[in-house]
Protein backbone atom coordinates (compact mmCIF):
# COMPACT_ATOMS: atom_id res chain seq x y z
CA UNK A 1 0.00 0.00 0.00
CA UNK A 2 1.67 3.49 -0.95
CA UNK A 3 1.59 5.78 2.05
CA UNK A 4 2.41 9.40 2.31
CA UNK A 5 3.16 11.93 4.99
CA UNK A 6 2.16 14.94 5.15
CA UNK A 7 4.04 17.22 8.20
CA UNK A 8 2.40 20.35 9.11
CA UNK A 9 -1.14 18.70 7.89
CA UNK A 10 -3.15 20.06 10.87
CA UNK A 11 -2.46 23.82 9.07
CA UNK A 12 -3.94 25.60 6.35
CA UNK A 13 -2.85 24.01 2.94
CA UNK A 14 -1.60 20.81 4.84
CA UNK A 15 -5.28 20.00 5.61
CA UNK A 16 -6.37 20.98 2.17
CA UNK A 17 -3.81 18.86 0.92
CA UNK A 18 -4.72 15.71 3.84
CA UNK A 19 -8.64 16.11 2.24
CA UNK A 20 -7.23 16.48 -1.77
CA UNK A 21 -5.37 12.93 -1.09
CA UNK A 22 -8.08 11.12 0.57
CA UNK A 23 -10.08 12.47 -2.28
CA UNK A 24 -7.47 11.97 -5.38
CA UNK A 25 -5.50 8.20 -3.70
CA UNK A 26 -8.67 6.86 -1.55
CA UNK A 27 -6.43 4.00 -1.04
CA UNK A 28 -3.41 5.71 0.45
CA UNK A 29 -2.35 5.86 3.80
CA UNK A 30 -2.09 9.07 4.96
CA UNK A 31 -0.31 9.80 8.07
CA UNK A 32 -0.40 13.39 9.18
CA UNK A 33 2.61 14.95 11.64
CA UNK A 34 2.01 18.32 12.74
CA UNK A 35 3.14 19.93 16.43
CA UNK A 36 -0.36 21.60 16.89
CA UNK A 37 1.16 25.04 16.93
CA UNK A 38 -0.89 28.37 17.24
CA UNK A 39 -1.48 27.61 13.72
CA UNK A 40 -2.21 23.79 13.76
CA UNK A 41 -5.84 22.64 14.78
CA UNK A 42 -6.73 18.89 14.90
CA UNK A 43 -10.64 20.19 13.97
CA UNK A 44 -9.32 20.92 10.17
CA UNK A 45 -8.67 17.54 9.99
CA UNK A 46 -12.53 16.04 11.62
CA UNK A 47 -13.41 15.04 8.23
CA UNK A 48 -10.55 12.56 7.90
CA UNK A 49 -9.94 11.24 11.74
CA UNK A 50 -12.08 7.81 12.41
CA UNK A 51 -13.46 8.07 8.97
CA UNK A 52 -11.05 7.95 6.45
CA UNK A 53 -9.00 4.16 6.71
CA UNK A 54 -5.57 4.78 5.98
CA UNK A 55 -5.89 7.92 7.86
CA UNK A 56 -3.45 8.68 11.28
CA UNK A 57 -2.50 11.80 13.31
CA UNK A 58 0.65 12.02 15.02
CA UNK A 59 0.90 14.96 17.08
CA UNK A 60 4.56 15.80 17.13
CA UNK A 61 7.60 18.40 16.02
CA UNK A 62 9.45 17.70 13.01
CA UNK A 63 12.46 18.71 14.58
CA UNK A 64 12.59 16.21 17.13
CA UNK A 65 14.46 13.06 15.19
CA UNK A 66 13.11 10.21 17.22
CA UNK A 67 9.13 10.86 16.31
CA UNK A 68 9.86 11.68 12.61
CA UNK A 69 11.78 8.61 12.96
CA UNK A 70 8.99 6.59 13.48
CA UNK A 71 6.50 7.88 11.02
CA UNK A 72 8.69 8.05 8.33
CA UNK A 73 9.71 4.23 7.30
CA UNK A 74 8.15 2.74 4.83
CA UNK A 75 6.64 6.15 3.36
CA UNK A 76 7.02 6.38 -0.68
CA UNK A 77 6.37 10.09 -0.17
CA UNK A 78 6.76 12.97 2.16
CA UNK A 79 5.62 16.26 1.66
CA UNK A 80 6.92 19.05 4.40
CA UNK A 81 4.39 21.51 4.86
CA UNK A 82 5.20 22.20 8.66
CA UNK A 83 6.85 25.37 8.96
CA UNK A 84 6.38 29.25 11.04
CA UNK A 85 4.79 31.20 8.08
CA UNK A 86 3.65 34.88 9.21
CA UNK A 87 6.37 37.14 8.23
CA UNK A 88 4.73 39.51 10.71
CA UNK A 89 5.69 37.02 14.16
CA UNK A 90 9.01 36.57 12.06
CA UNK A 91 9.92 39.89 12.72
CA UNK A 92 10.24 39.51 16.40
CA UNK A 93 10.29 35.99 17.40
CA UNK A 94 13.05 34.67 14.70
CA UNK A 95 14.21 31.82 16.47
CA UNK A 96 11.22 29.75 16.42
CA UNK A 97 11.42 29.97 12.15
CA UNK A 98 15.03 29.18 11.88
CA UNK A 99 14.37 26.01 14.18
CA UNK A 100 11.29 24.64 12.63
CA UNK A 101 11.94 25.85 8.91
CA UNK A 102 15.74 25.10 8.56
CA UNK A 103 16.69 22.61 11.60
CA UNK A 104 13.26 20.84 11.05
CA UNK A 105 13.75 20.37 7.73
CA UNK A 106 17.27 19.10 8.36
CA UNK A 107 16.02 16.36 10.95
CA UNK A 108 13.47 15.30 7.94
CA UNK A 109 16.11 15.37 5.59
CA UNK A 110 18.07 13.21 7.69
CA UNK A 111 15.73 10.11 7.92
CA UNK A 112 14.72 10.54 4.28
CA UNK A 113 18.29 9.54 3.79
CA UNK A 114 17.48 5.80 5.51
CA UNK A 115 14.19 6.00 4.41
CA UNK A 116 14.87 3.03 1.63
CA UNK A 117 10.92 3.22 0.36
CA UNK A 118 11.01 6.97 -0.77
CA UNK A 119 9.92 7.91 -4.69
CA UNK A 120 9.47 11.69 -3.48
CA UNK A 121 10.29 14.12 -0.81
CA UNK A 122 8.58 17.62 -1.77
CA UNK A 123 9.97 20.59 0.65
CA UNK A 124 7.18 23.22 0.29
CA UNK A 125 9.63 26.03 -0.05
CA UNK A 126 7.50 30.11 -0.90
CA UNK A 127 7.94 32.65 -3.62
CA UNK A 128 8.95 35.00 -1.26
CA UNK A 129 12.80 32.95 -1.28
CA UNK A 130 13.07 35.44 -4.49
CA UNK A 131 12.42 38.50 -2.64
CA UNK A 132 10.95 41.72 -4.05
CA UNK A 133 9.94 41.81 -7.55
CA UNK A 134 10.05 45.00 -8.97
CA UNK A 135 9.66 44.01 -12.79
CA UNK A 136 9.01 41.03 -14.29
CA UNK A 137 8.64 37.12 -13.16
CA UNK A 138 10.82 34.74 -11.26
CA UNK A 139 11.90 31.83 -13.17
CA UNK A 140 13.27 28.74 -10.80
CA UNK A 141 16.85 29.50 -11.91
CA UNK A 142 16.88 33.08 -10.23
CA UNK A 143 18.78 34.16 -7.76
CA UNK A 144 17.04 33.76 -4.37
CA UNK A 145 17.33 37.31 -2.18
CA UNK A 146 14.69 36.87 0.67
CA UNK A 147 14.34 40.28 3.12
CA UNK A 148 12.75 38.70 6.08
CA UNK A 149 13.47 36.10 8.74
CA UNK A 150 10.38 34.24 7.48
CA UNK A 151 11.91 33.80 4.10
CA UNK A 152 15.14 33.97 4.70
CA UNK A 153 14.53 30.43 7.03
CA UNK A 154 12.31 29.31 3.89
CA UNK A 155 15.35 30.17 1.44
CA UNK A 156 17.38 27.95 4.04
CA UNK A 157 14.90 24.64 3.91
CA UNK A 158 15.11 25.17 0.51
CA UNK A 159 18.51 24.64 -0.79
CA UNK A 160 19.12 22.35 2.54
CA UNK A 161 16.33 20.37 0.59
CA UNK A 162 18.49 20.70 -2.77
CA UNK A 163 21.65 19.81 -0.99
CA UNK A 164 20.19 16.26 0.30
CA UNK A 165 19.66 15.53 -3.57
CA UNK A 166 22.92 16.78 -4.72
CA UNK A 167 25.22 14.82 -2.01
CA UNK A 168 22.89 11.95 -1.14
CA UNK A 169 20.58 11.38 -3.84
CA UNK A 170 17.31 11.76 -2.00
CA UNK A 171 14.65 12.23 -4.65
CA UNK A 172 13.90 15.88 -3.31
CA UNK A 173 11.13 18.08 -5.01
CA UNK A 174 11.31 21.94 -4.16
CA UNK A 175 7.57 23.72 -4.72
CA UNK A 176 8.38 27.70 -4.58
CA UNK A 177 4.20 28.69 -4.70
CA UNK A 178 2.52 32.45 -4.33
CA UNK A 179 0.37 33.82 -1.54
CA UNK A 180 -2.43 30.90 -1.22
CA UNK A 181 -5.77 31.68 -0.11
CA UNK A 182 -9.56 29.39 0.70
CA UNK A 183 -10.72 27.72 3.62
CA UNK A 184 -9.15 27.10 7.36
CA UNK A 185 -6.43 29.80 6.86
CA UNK A 186 -5.52 31.31 10.10
CA UNK A 187 -7.04 34.70 10.81
CA UNK A 188 -3.81 36.16 10.86
CA UNK A 189 -3.17 36.12 7.33
CA UNK A 190 -5.04 39.44 4.99
CA UNK A 191 -7.30 37.73 3.27
CA UNK A 192 -9.60 35.76 6.83
CA UNK A 193 -7.95 39.05 9.02
CA UNK A 194 -9.57 41.45 6.72
CA UNK A 195 -13.03 39.45 5.60
CA UNK A 196 -13.68 38.50 9.64
CA UNK A 197 -12.72 42.15 10.92
CA UNK A 198 -14.71 43.09 8.13
CA UNK A 199 -17.66 41.07 8.88
CA UNK A 200 -18.00 42.52 12.63
CA UNK A 201 -16.82 46.41 11.16
CA UNK A 202 -13.23 46.37 12.82
CA UNK A 203 -11.05 48.41 10.84
CA UNK A 204 -9.06 46.90 8.08
CA UNK A 205 -5.54 47.49 9.28
CA UNK A 206 -3.76 48.11 5.57
CA UNK A 207 0.08 48.51 5.36
CA UNK A 208 1.71 51.29 3.86
CA UNK A 209 0.46 53.03 0.74
CA UNK A 210 -1.62 49.58 0.11
CA UNK A 211 -0.03 49.05 -3.55
CA UNK A 212 2.23 46.27 -2.30
CA UNK A 213 1.29 43.15 -4.99
CA UNK A 214 0.60 39.51 -4.14
CA UNK A 215 0.07 36.90 -6.57
CA UNK A 216 -3.30 34.86 -5.19
CA UNK A 217 -3.38 31.21 -5.76
CA UNK A 218 -6.16 29.46 -4.77
CA UNK A 219 -5.20 26.47 -2.20
CA UNK A 220 -6.60 23.89 -4.17
CA UNK A 221 -4.73 24.93 -7.66
CA UNK A 222 -1.95 24.90 -5.14
CA UNK A 223 -2.72 21.09 -4.08
CA UNK A 224 -3.29 20.10 -7.44
CA UNK A 225 0.05 21.07 -8.76
CA UNK A 226 1.89 19.07 -5.67
CA UNK A 227 -0.33 16.11 -6.46
CA UNK A 228 0.89 16.19 -9.74
CA UNK A 229 4.60 16.80 -8.81
CA UNK A 230 4.25 14.15 -7.04
CA UNK A 231 4.09 11.61 -9.79
CA UNK A 232 5.93 13.54 -12.44
CA UNK A 233 8.32 15.98 -10.62
CA UNK A 234 11.78 15.24 -11.64
CA UNK A 235 13.84 14.79 -8.65
CA UNK A 236 16.08 17.65 -8.13
CA UNK A 237 14.04 20.06 -9.43
CA UNK A 238 12.25 23.45 -8.26
CA UNK A 239 8.92 24.39 -9.79
CA UNK A 240 7.10 27.65 -9.03
CA UNK A 241 3.47 27.24 -8.56
CA UNK A 242 1.83 30.56 -9.27
CA UNK A 243 -2.17 31.64 -9.80
CA UNK A 244 -1.40 34.05 -12.02
CA UNK A 245 -4.06 36.87 -10.46
CA UNK A 246 -1.38 40.07 -9.28
CA UNK A 247 -3.69 42.15 -6.98
CA UNK A 248 -2.43 45.12 -4.89
CA UNK A 249 -3.50 44.81 -1.52
CA UNK A 250 -5.64 48.18 -1.75
CA UNK A 251 -8.03 46.56 -4.68
CA UNK A 252 -7.96 42.95 -2.89
CA UNK A 253 -9.09 45.20 -0.04
CA UNK A 254 -11.91 47.07 -1.91
CA UNK A 255 -12.82 43.36 -3.19
CA UNK A 256 -13.16 41.73 0.12
CA UNK A 257 -15.32 45.20 1.71
CA UNK A 258 -17.71 44.78 -2.11
CA UNK A 259 -18.34 41.12 -1.71
CA UNK A 260 -19.55 41.72 1.86
CA UNK A 261 -21.51 44.89 1.51
CA UNK A 262 -19.36 46.95 3.88
CA UNK A 263 -18.21 50.44 3.25
CA UNK A 264 -14.18 51.59 2.31
CA UNK A 265 -14.17 53.69 5.03
CA UNK A 266 -13.66 50.61 7.24
CA UNK A 267 -9.77 50.40 5.44
CA UNK A 268 -7.66 51.94 7.91
CA UNK A 269 -3.78 52.52 6.87
CA UNK A 270 -0.88 51.63 9.10
CA UNK A 271 2.21 52.26 9.46
CA UNK A 272 4.42 49.54 6.66
CA UNK A 273 5.42 46.37 7.56
CA UNK A 274 9.29 46.47 7.70
CA UNK A 275 10.83 45.62 4.64
CA UNK A 276 8.17 44.67 3.67
CA UNK A 277 8.42 42.96 0.15
CA UNK A 278 6.76 45.15 -2.98
CA UNK A 279 5.73 42.18 -5.13
CA UNK A 280 5.88 38.66 -5.73
CA UNK A 281 5.58 37.29 -9.63
CA UNK A 282 6.13 33.85 -10.46
CA UNK A 283 6.50 32.31 -14.31
CA UNK A 284 5.42 28.92 -14.07
CA UNK A 285 5.96 27.79 -17.34
CA UNK A 286 8.07 24.59 -15.90
CA UNK A 287 5.20 22.88 -14.09
CA UNK A 288 2.35 23.93 -17.14
CA UNK A 289 4.29 22.11 -19.40
CA UNK A 290 3.35 18.88 -17.12
CA UNK A 291 -0.11 19.67 -17.49
CA UNK A 292 -0.85 21.98 -14.80
CA UNK A 293 -2.65 25.55 -14.71
CA UNK A 294 -4.18 27.09 -12.40
CA UNK A 295 -9.08 26.53 -12.20
CA UNK A 296 -9.95 28.99 -10.04
CA UNK A 297 -10.45 32.06 -11.03
CA UNK A 298 -9.85 34.91 -8.25
CA UNK A 299 -13.41 36.37 -8.31
CA UNK A 300 -14.75 33.08 -7.84
CA UNK A 301 -12.18 31.72 -5.58
CA UNK A 302 -12.20 35.15 -3.03
CA UNK A 303 -16.47 34.95 -2.92
CA UNK A 304 -16.46 31.39 -2.44
CA UNK A 305 -13.78 31.98 0.22
CA UNK A 306 -15.65 35.41 1.91
CA UNK A 307 -18.70 32.78 1.87
CA UNK A 308 -16.84 30.10 3.92
CA UNK A 309 -15.80 32.78 6.57
CA UNK A 310 -19.28 33.66 7.13
CA UNK A 311 -20.84 30.30 7.22
CA UNK A 312 -17.70 29.25 9.57
CA UNK A 313 -17.83 31.39 12.26
CA UNK A 314 -17.87 28.46 14.70
CA UNK A 315 -14.12 27.87 13.08
CA UNK A 316 -12.78 31.26 13.14
CA UNK A 317 -13.95 33.47 16.03
CA UNK A 318 -12.84 31.55 18.70
CA UNK A 319 -9.37 32.17 17.50
CA UNK A 320 -9.91 35.75 17.58
CA UNK A 321 -11.95 36.27 20.72
CA UNK A 322 -10.19 33.38 23.00
CA UNK A 323 -6.90 32.17 21.62
CA UNK A 324 -3.70 33.84 23.86
CA UNK A 325 -1.66 33.28 20.64
CA UNK A 326 -4.04 35.34 18.07
CA UNK A 327 -4.50 38.07 20.61
CA UNK A 328 -0.90 38.87 22.10
CA UNK A 329 0.24 38.78 18.35
CA UNK A 330 -2.16 41.16 17.27
CA UNK A 331 -1.90 44.03 20.37
CA UNK A 332 2.02 43.47 19.39
CA UNK A 333 1.82 43.84 15.52
CA UNK A 334 -1.00 46.78 15.59
CA UNK A 335 -0.05 48.37 18.81
CA UNK A 336 -4.36 47.35 19.29
P1 LIG B 1 0.09 27.35 8.62
O1 LIG B 1 0.82 28.28 9.52
O2 LIG B 1 -1.38 27.50 8.43
O3 LIG B 1 0.35 25.84 9.08
C1 LIG B 1 1.60 25.38 9.49
C2 LIG B 1 1.38 24.03 10.18
O4 LIG B 1 2.66 23.50 10.55
C3 LIG B 1 0.55 24.12 11.46
O5 LIG B 1 -0.41 23.08 11.49
C4 LIG B 1 1.57 23.94 12.56
O6 LIG B 1 1.04 23.35 13.74
C5 LIG B 1 2.59 23.05 11.89
N1 LIG B 1 3.94 23.15 12.47
C6 LIG B 1 4.62 24.29 12.77
N2 LIG B 1 5.81 23.97 13.30
C7 LIG B 1 5.88 22.61 13.33
C8 LIG B 1 6.87 21.70 13.76
N3 LIG B 1 8.04 22.11 14.28
N4 LIG B 1 6.62 20.37 13.63
C9 LIG B 1 5.45 19.93 13.12
N5 LIG B 1 4.47 20.76 12.73
C10 LIG B 1 4.69 22.09 12.82
O7 LIG B 1 0.86 27.45 7.22
P2 LIG B 1 0.34 27.31 5.71
O8 LIG B 1 -0.07 28.64 5.23
O9 LIG B 1 -0.55 26.15 5.60
O10 LIG B 1 1.72 26.97 4.99
C11 LIG B 1 2.14 25.62 4.79
C12 LIG B 1 3.45 25.62 4.04
O11 LIG B 1 3.31 26.29 2.78
C13 LIG B 1 4.58 26.35 4.76
O12 LIG B 1 5.77 25.62 4.55
C14 LIG B 1 4.65 27.70 4.06
O13 LIG B 1 5.94 28.24 4.14
C15 LIG B 1 4.28 27.29 2.65
N6 LIG B 1 3.68 28.34 1.83
C16 LIG B 1 2.58 29.01 2.29
C17 LIG B 1 1.98 29.96 1.47
C18 LIG B 1 0.74 30.70 1.93
O14 LIG B 1 0.29 31.61 1.24
N7 LIG B 1 0.11 30.34 3.03
C19 LIG B 1 2.51 30.25 0.21
C20 LIG B 1 3.65 29.53 -0.22
C21 LIG B 1 4.22 28.58 0.59
P1 LIG C 1 0.17 38.11 4.51
O1 LIG C 1 -1.18 37.50 4.40
O2 LIG C 1 0.78 38.30 5.86
O3 LIG C 1 1.12 37.25 3.56
P2 LIG C 1 2.66 37.55 3.08
O4 LIG C 1 3.22 38.62 3.92
O5 LIG C 1 3.30 36.23 3.33
O6 LIG C 1 2.55 37.92 1.64
O7 LIG C 1 0.13 39.53 3.80
C1 LIG C 1 -0.28 39.68 2.45
C2 LIG C 1 -0.14 41.14 2.07
O8 LIG C 1 -1.07 41.90 2.86
C3 LIG C 1 1.24 41.69 2.36
O9 LIG C 1 1.60 42.61 1.33
C4 LIG C 1 1.06 42.43 3.67
C5 LIG C 1 -0.37 42.91 3.62
N1 LIG C 1 -1.05 43.00 4.93
C6 LIG C 1 -1.66 44.20 5.32
O10 LIG C 1 -1.68 45.20 4.58
N2 LIG C 1 -2.24 44.26 6.56
C7 LIG C 1 -2.24 43.19 7.41
O11 LIG C 1 -2.79 43.30 8.54
C8 LIG C 1 -1.62 41.96 6.99
C9 LIG C 1 -1.58 40.77 7.90
C10 LIG C 1 -1.03 41.91 5.74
Amino acid sequence: MTSILITGGAGFIGSNFAHFVARAHPDWRLVVLDKLTYAGRRENLQDLEGRHPGFEFVQGDIADAAVVAKVMPGCHFVVNFAAETHVDRSLYQAGDFIQTDVYGAFVLLEEARRTKELKRFVQISTDEVYGSVETGSSVETDPLMPRNPYSASKAGGDRLAYSYFATYGVPVIVTRASNNYGPYQYPEKVIPLFVTHAIDDIPLPLYGDGMNVRDWLHVDDHCRGVDLLLEKGVPGETYNIGGGNEVPNIELTKRVLKLLGKPESLIRPVTDRPGHDRRYSLSCGKLRSLGWAPRVPFEEGLKATVDWYREHESWWRPIKEQSPAFKEHYQRNYKA
